[in-house]
């Protein structure tokens, strides 16, 4: 070994700083893709993603029949640059009974222009205020009257809405029924 080694071992390491600062201020806005953070080297810190405030929870017993549908208000926060750090939304759902016992919740804000859509649990009225006779209960919105399929994942069924309303995502733990997060993209 010369005894030149260590030092050019010395200036290749030095070399090599800028290459790996470079590195990692590429890979920053990829790993901000992945887990999305408001300070750009802080991929380790807390996400972006709204988180909900708390559950909302439902006993099975809140569900005595097929059709049963209960309005909720769901808390949902966002990282902000204000004083509290935060801003929270109140995000109103329903909660539906299925007939295949399954229970499910949806958002209320409808996808078209974001008014508030109601449940509809009969076809006949449905037919009468929302233009569209459907064969059970349904979403349905009063602003330009989309209809919504609850039992098929709250397809469109009439009206201009561009995509179902959002879901919410549910974990079942014994007899309840604690309702985490909205679906991920938006509120409306
Ligand atoms: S806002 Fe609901 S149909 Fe237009």
């Amino acid at each position: 070994m010369t005894e030149g080694t260590p030092r050019r071992t010395l200036l290749k390491t030095i070399a090599a700083i800028p290459l790996a600062v470079t590195f990692g201020l590429l890979a920053s806005p990829f790993l901000r893709y992945l887990r999305p953070t408001l300070k750009p080297l802080d991929v380790f810190g807390p996400s972006d993603q709204p988180q909900a405030e708390s559950p909302v929870v439902f006993k099975e017993s809140d569900f005595p029949v097929a059709w049963t549908c209960l309005p909720f208000s769901f808390d949902q926060s966002y990282i902000e640059y204000n004083p509290e750090g935060k801003e929270t939304r109140k995000i109103p759902g329903y909660a539906v009974k299925l007939p295949s016992g399954e229970v499910v919740a949806y958002s209320r804000i409808c996808p078209h222009l974001g008014c508030i859509f109601n449940f509809v649990k009969d076809p006949s009225e449905c037919a009468k205020g929302y233009n569209y006779k459907p064969s059970g209960p349904v979403f349905a919105c009063p602003c330009h009257l989309s209809v919504y399929d609850i039992e098929h994942g709250g397809k469109v069924v009439s009206g201009p809405a561009p995509r179902p309303p959002r879901h919410f995502d549910i974990k079942k733990e014994g007899d309840t029924y604690r309702i985490v997060a909205l679906e991920a993209g938006g509120i409306a």
